[in-house]
């Protein structure tokens, strides 16, 4: 049952993964990922990093419904996860925005599909396209902006729908640093007035420490020889004004890169 005639989630997600595992393709197939056991708590923001393959993408296309798992369960304010739904919004990196819509019309799709009176289509395109800085190119096509503006208008398109929660998966990974990092202080900004709940993969451990108030260190994969799974999952009690040259920063910033590090030569060197 879609609860659309709000701006701010008011039922935020909590999210309960136990024993998730994924097996593509066939019983002999490669076992992705296996036993990933993690809540969330609603209004959290909960980064994921590890090496590639190690099924980061596997865990969010899971959570989006866009993948069933094979094994375990997973639920996402108390239901069952059991396909895509507008309450779970999703950003590539890849922006994924409708070529032929104006950004306006790119972020009034979601709330015309829900069939929301024209009158609050409008209020929330307004909001949200405020919200990320693009007043001034509401009525410019996607191919006339730069890939920051681009990944702008994915994020308030999302943003749109009202979301209980938001998956992004390397979102900002084809942007120059300098727009990355005005992005993701935007983002950390949307976050905290909108209390979505939000799952950020990335590659980039720095990242991660800037953004997340938990971060879920993910290792194996089919090059390591065993399945995809969580190697540790470390807090981020930092507060909401963070600078990369705090020494505290940069405590769990190595500390993290020393864990995806152990993981890389743990899999190399078979003991
Ligand atoms: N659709 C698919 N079919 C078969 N194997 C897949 C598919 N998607 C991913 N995999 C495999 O699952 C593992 C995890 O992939 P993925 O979740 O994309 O990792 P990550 O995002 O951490 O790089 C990899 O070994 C990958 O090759
Ligand atoms: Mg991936």
């Amino acid at each position: 049952m879609p609860r659309i005639g709000r701006v701010r989630a008011t039922h935020p997600a909590a999210i309960t993964i136990s024993n998730l595992s994924k097996r593509y393709g066939n019983e002999s197939g490669v076992l992705a990922m296996d036993n990933v056991n993690l809540d969330i708590t609603a209004g959290e923001f909960v980064c994921v990093v590890g090496a590639s393959g190690c099924g980061k993408s596997t865990l969010l296309r899971i959570l989006a419904g866009f993948e069933d798992a094979t094994g375990g369960t997973l639920h996402v304010a108390d239901e069952p996860v059991t396909g895509p739904s507008p309450e779970r919004g999703v950003v590539f990196q890849d922006y994924g925005l409708f070529p032929w819509l104006t950004v306006q019309e790119n972020v009034a799709y979601g709330p015309k599909q829900a069939r929301l009176p024209a009158g609050q289509v409008a209020e929330r395109v307004n909001k949200f396209v405020a919200a990320v800085g693009l007043e001034r190119f509401a009525n410019r096509y996607p191919s006339e902006l730069s890939g920051g503006m681009q990944q702008r208008v994915a994020i308030a398109r999302v943003l749109a729908n009202s979301p209980a929660l938001m998956l992004m998966d390397e979102p900002f990974g084809a942007l120059d640093a300098l727009t990355r990092s005005s992005l993701q202080t935007e983002l950390k900004r949307i976050h905290q007035e909108s209390g979505t709940t939000i799952v950020f993969v990335t590659h980039s451990i720095e990242e991660a420490v800037f953004l997340a108030d938990r971060v879920v260190v993910m290792a194996g994969g089919a090059s390591h020889g065993m399945p995809g799974h969580i190697a540790e999952i470390v807090p981020v009690p930092l507060g909401k004004q963070r600078s990369v040259t705090d020494p505290e920063f940069n405590e769990i910033k190595k500390h993290i890169s020393q864990l995806v590090h152990k993981e890389l030569v743990g899999a190399a060197a078979v003991e």
